[in-house]
């Protein structure tokens, strides 16, 4: 292995414990950052983030809320939560987990949350101020690879990243967030004629697919810094990124792993976002 590790589970307990830090402070002054997560339905994945996610609010020393409602919730049930948490002053954060049932419109959904608890940064005032470079929250899975690249001191400007996938949560956030530092971006995507001529040519590569193996060594320029964004199984059911980390591994000058690597960071900023919006109204 030629590559190091950027290992996210460290980089989180280092964040998390200044998060901790800060709730402390807070708390000191009568406020306790809350968050609430609302779950519709029982995916069984989304039972396992939501409870991690409460757990986090746990160990961080803040309030949450956790809301579990059966899939025949109607979109105007959930609707009247949102607005409820909304109103509700113990609440600085809302998330609401994705997928939703099909019945419901999750756009609408997440428009209804209010800008200022939008910690997961959704929103299409959230997505504005990040397109404007206004303040705002930033969508916790691309904050936390910025986060990662942060780490490890590297300088982004004048450097081509390759961000691969296009989706409102990872991808194009994620492009705007590397744009800001200044970096030369391209999107790739399934429309995308020659990934690989593109991946060849970037000092950083982001894979955010869904897709196993999108990423092989001989697509990647050596000492390029790989950040894997993909959760996906393997065909032993083991837990695999986009990225084929033992043949990228040998040529990438850093790499994040699977599992270990973004997962938990995307967690980690979420409770950063949630701490953010309880001291932007503490003033
Ligand atoms: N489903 C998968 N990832 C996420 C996330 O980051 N936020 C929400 N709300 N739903 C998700």
């Amino acid at each position: 292995m030629t590559a190091q590790l950027i290992d996210g589970n460290a980089l989180s307990r280092q964040l998390r414990a200044d998060v901790t830090a800060r709730v402390t402070a807070l708390k000191a002054k009568g406020i306790t950052p809350g968050l609430a997560v609302v779950l519709v339905g029982d995916n069984p994945a989304s039972q396992v983030y939501v409870r991690n996610k409460v757990k986090a609010c746990e160990d961080t020393g803040m309030h949450s809320v956790l809301e579990r409602w059966p899939a025949t919730l109607s979109e105007t049930e959930l609707l009247a939560r949102v607005d409820a948490l909304n109103a509700d002053t113990t609440i600085h954060g809302i998330l609401v987990q994705l997928p939703l049932p099909a019945h419901i419109d999750a756009q609408k959904v997440i428009e209804a949350i209010s800008p200022a608890k939008d910690v997961d940064g959704f929103h299409i005032a959230s997505a504005g101020a990040l397109m404007t470079g206004m303040p705002g929250f930033w969508p916790c899975t691309p904050y936390g690879c910025m986060k990662m690249l942060e780490s490890i001191g590297y300088e982004l400007k004048g450097k081509h990243a390759v961000v691969i996938g296009r989706s409102n949560i990872v991808g194009k956030p994620m492009a705007l967030m590397l744009l800001q530092q200044n970096a030369t971006v391209t999107i790739c995507h399934s429309g995308t004629k020659d990934l690989k001529a593109m991946t060849l040519q970037a000092d950083v590569i982001v894979a955010a697919v869904g897709k196993r193996n999108v990423l092989t060594a001989d697509m990647v320029k050596p000492g390029a810094v790989v950040l894997d964004v993909g959760m996906n199984r393997n065909d032993e059911g083991k837990l695999c990124g986009d990225v084929d980390f033992d043949g990228v591994k040998e040529v990438a000058g850093w790499i994040t792993p699977v599992p270990g690597g973004v997962g938990p960071m995307t967690i980690t900023m979420l409770m950063v976002n949630t701490l953010e919006s309880a001291e932007r109204l503490a003033g």
